[in-house]
């Protein structure tokens, strides 16, 4: 059984060129917030708030405190392992291989289910602006509908994009960030003149801990348990750790920053919804913001808004869209995956993996409901946050005199804390989305022992 713990060195993970050093903090929290900010705040704020009342707020902080804790380890293995893979790698090192693949295993299905979530919540402000245009095209073609046509549609643009060998540029990212953050200003100050404290009563309907009804798990932490999706995205900074200035000092900034300031962003626009229209009301649109300002009267300002979704949420897709083929292409690389599926062209696109990506998640998005989708790509994420964070503190243990660009502070409080919180909201999702999520992993171990086992460059 050794081959479930074999691991790689830590020389092998290091990369032969450096990249230059070239991102401040400014830039590194510029990425973030772009990579974080989707789907999240626009949408599933509604399906939150209905599982949680207005205590939906709580659910915000709660997650946004969980996923800071696991950033921070991500920032030191990330420094440490400044290579391909994300969670995957830093568990190869640490974890060994069997642990290793079953996050990889995990990233795959979150990745591909994050890049349909994000098009589903697209989908919901594009729907509602091709309705006011009045194209007549028929409700069970649009979001939640029979068949969620823009939702197939986004995912296959988003393909398309990057098989033409698109790159992530620096400066639309800032432009769409700019947008994205105008945007939920915008809604906090058209809402905040319609603010009714007795909206905020009662607090917390479904009280505190999550509990099954209907095949949703209800109450504070049952939102949390969704609402952390709308935190994630800030791999996209700690992989960028290699190119930072001075990484000690900037990660922690761009990490922690990004994170504040998306906690924070977000607490105020479910607060501004909330105080403007009961919770009940708006928590079934699948454009809850945009539905919001549609109640008080403002439909030139709702389409407003759902313009700026629709023109920046597609980076969201883009992101991971890329973070699946980079996983893919380090497991491949291992042996653990076949080689041929992360095949490069000569331009540098993996076109093979970009394909395979793109068609799934245009499928889920186009049949299953955005909380599912939502609540599955959250397991696979909190088993990766938890495997992070064991490895920071395997390796503090284990080479406690290696050099960290970037040392996670208080490890011994961040990091169990992340384990601990990410085990929590684990627990608080559906019992059908654990089931799921653990049937995914049993056919990833069948798969491991069917063909990575004795194909990984490890392997004697
Ligand atoms: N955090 C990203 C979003 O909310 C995934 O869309």
């Amino acid at each position: 059984m050794s081959f479930i713990t074999r691991r790689k060195a830590l020389e092998l993970a290091a990369p032969a060129h450096g990249l230059k050093k070239s991102l401040g903090w400014p830039h590194l929290v510029a990425l973030g917030v772009g990579a974080i900010i989707g789907t999240g705040i626009y949408t599933l704020t509604g399906v939150a708030a209905g599982l949680a009342g207005p205590a939906v707020i709580i659910s915000f902080a709660v997650a946004g405190l969980v996923c800071a804790c696991a950033a921070l380890c991500y920032a030191e293995m990330a420094s440490l392992t400044p290579q391909a893979g994300s969670a995957y790698t830093y568990s190869y090192v640490a974890l060994g291989e069997g642990v290793a693949w079953i996050i990889g295993w995990a990233l795959i299905l979150e990745y591909t289910l994050v890049c349909s979530a994000v098009s589903v919540g697209w989908s919901g402000y594009a729907s509602g602006l091709i309705r006011d245009a009045g194209w007549g095209v028929p409700d069970a073609l649009l979001a939640g509908g029979l068949i969620d046509v823009p939702a197939i549609f986004i995912a296959l643009v988003v393909t398309g994009v990057l098989l033409a060998g698109t790159h992530e540029s620096a400066t639309v990212n800032f432009v769409l960030v700019i947008v994205k953050l105008v945007a939920l200003a915008a809604f906090v100050a058209l809402t905040l003149p319609a603010f009714d404290a007795a909206n905020f009563e009662p607090f917390a309907p479904f009280g505190f801990g999550a509990h099954e009804v209907d095949g949703h798990k209800v109450g504070v932490m049952g939102a949390a348990a969704i609402i952390f999706f709308a935190f994630y995205g800030f791999d996209a900074i700690s992989t960028a750790a290699e190119e930072a200035k001075d990484p000690k000092r900037d990660l922690t900034i761009g990490i922690v920053g990004s994170m504040a300031i998306c906690t924070l962003i977000y607490m105020v626009v479910a607060a501004a919804a909330l105080g403007a229209v009961p919770f009940d009301l708006f928590s079934k649109s699948p454009e809850p913001l945009a539905f919001v300002l549609r109640e008080l009267g403002q439909p030139g300002a709702a389409a407003v808004i759902a313009g700026a979704a629709v023109v920046a949420m597609p980076t969201v897709i883009m992101v991971f869209m890329f973070g699946q083929s980079r996983v893919f292409f380090a497991m491949a690389r291992d042996g653990l995956l076949p080689r041929r599926l992360a095949a490069i062209d000569r331009r540098g696109v993996p076109v093979a993996v970009t394909v395979l990506t793109g068609v799934m998640s245009a499928i889920i998005a186009g049949v299953m409901p955005l909380d599912e989708i939502a609540a599955l790509a959250n397991a696979g994420t909190l088993a990766a946050f938890i495997a992070t964070a064991c490895a920071v503190m395997v390796l503090r243990r284990r080479a406690p005199d290696l050099e960290r660009p970037f040392a996670t502070p208080l490890v011994w409080v961040v990091a169990p804390a992340a384990v601990a919180g990410c085990l929590y909201l684990f627990t608080s999702l559906s019992a059908k989305t654990i089931v799921f999520f653990f049937v995914w992993s049993a056919i990833g171990v069948a798969a491991y022992l069917a063909y990575g086992r004795s194909r990984s460059a490890l392997a004697g």
